[in-house]
Order: structure tokens, then sequence, then C-alpha cells
């Protein structure tokens, strides 16, 4: 059945490049993204993980784990893995589950039969501290993700966690967010010390809380 928004996640075991793992447990307090690739020697694939791999700091910063999967053994990306140090410049350090009995990719729905019977789709999940999921993005094997859309999500969704905001259209960290409609302006006040411009009652205009 296909994950919705909100759902929790569901937990697993496996194997992966960096030992077995129980999801939940290795998620631990705070985020993780999860996501799916088609096959081990694929060349979307291989760009994809290596700049997954120069980007890590990032993830790291907003306290976000990031876990890949291929529908292959362990083995496979371990020898693949080197492939990506090579082509990318970039060293793999995040864990890669070996899916090849499909079991996590079927958990998660990440076949899709009508593209493929057995490849995975390139599926994304962000999953929050409370381990239900945040944000399902799907891309077609033939695209290669932009994972700096993905940061950029990940940054909306923690403001919105931590400080009821809502962020506009192709808003970017450090920009002005929204006051969501939930808050009245009485709480806005003890909230939103900077103040907020009203554009319409239910437009709150705000500067980014977290920032100067
Ligand atoms: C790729 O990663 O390059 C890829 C994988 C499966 C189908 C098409 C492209």
């Amino acid at each position: 059945m296909a994950i919705r928004l909100g759902d929790p996640a569901p937990d697993f075991e496996a194997k992966t490049t960096d030992g077995s793992i129980r999801f939940h447990d290795w998620i631990g307090s705070g985020w993780a993204i999860l996501f799916s690739h088609p096959k081990d020697f694929t060349p979307v694939c291989t760009t994809e993980l290596g700049a997954v791999a120069k980007l890590k700091p990032q993830f790291d910063k907003r306290n976000v784990k990031v876990i890949g999967l291929s529908v292959d053994k362990v083995e496979d990306h371990t020898k693949w893995a080197k492939d990506i140090e090579e082509t990318q410049g970039a060293k793999l350090n995040f864990p890669l589950i070996d899916d090849h009995d499909r079991k996590v990719s079927g958990l998660y729905d990440m076949i899709h039969p009508n593209a493929s019977e057995t490849f995975t789709v390139r599926s994304v999940f962000v999953i929050g501290p409370d381990k239900k999921v945040k944000l399902t993005i799907t891309y077609p094997a033939s695209t290669g993700r932009n994972f700096d859309e993905i940061l950029r999500v990940i940054d909306s969704l923690q403001l919105t966690a931590k400080y009821q905001v809502a962020t506009p259209v192709n808003w970017k960290d450090g920009e002005d967010v929204i006051i969501v409609p939930a808050v009245s302006n009485e709480e806005a006040k003890g909230k939103f010390p900077k103040g907020w411009k009203e554009i319409k009652p239910y437009l709150r205009v705000t500067p980014q809380p977290n920032r100067n």
C-alpha cells in the first residue's frame, strides 16, 4: 500500500554497507531520509550517490541521517562504492541497504510495476523524529533528483515543526516565512517578537524566526 504523509514509517531490519540495522533504532531521535536507487552500477544513481556524499555535512547540520537503498546485495554495493569514489570524487559516507529480496522496497511501495517490474523508482522519504513520514517524492529512474531541493524542504519542515510557520512559493533559507493560520494574532505577538506584515488576515509574513 502507498505510504502517505503523516503515516508511521514502516520499521524493518536490513543488511547495509555499514552492517545490520533496525531502521527506527538507526534513526534514533533525529530526522532521516531514505531514498531508493533502481539498481547498482547504473549511471544516474552513480552521480546521485556521489552528490549526496558531498552534501553529507549539510544533512548532518540539520540532524538528518541519510540512508540509500538498492535492490542488489551488499557485496555489489561495496564494489559499486569504489566506482562512485573513482568517478564522482566522493567516498560513500552513509549506509546503502541490501534489498535484493525487495523486502524494504515492498514495504515502502518503491517498485511501480507499470514503470518497471524489477527496478525501484527514485523514491524519497523524509522521516521526522516521531518516525512519521513528512515528505514523499517520486522520480522516474531516468531523472536524477535535485538534492538541494530536498535540503530546502527539510529546512521548511524543521521550521514548521519548531515555530508554527509555513514557507511560501520558491522560499529559500533566510527569506520571510508565513505564520500558519492556526496561530491567532494574539498568540503571534508572543511567538514572533519581530512582528509581521498582514497582507490579508490569512497571509501574515514574518522574518525567519531562527535568523538575526
Ligand atoms: C540510472 O541510474 O542511470 C538508471 C537506472 C535505471 C533505469 C534508467 C537509468
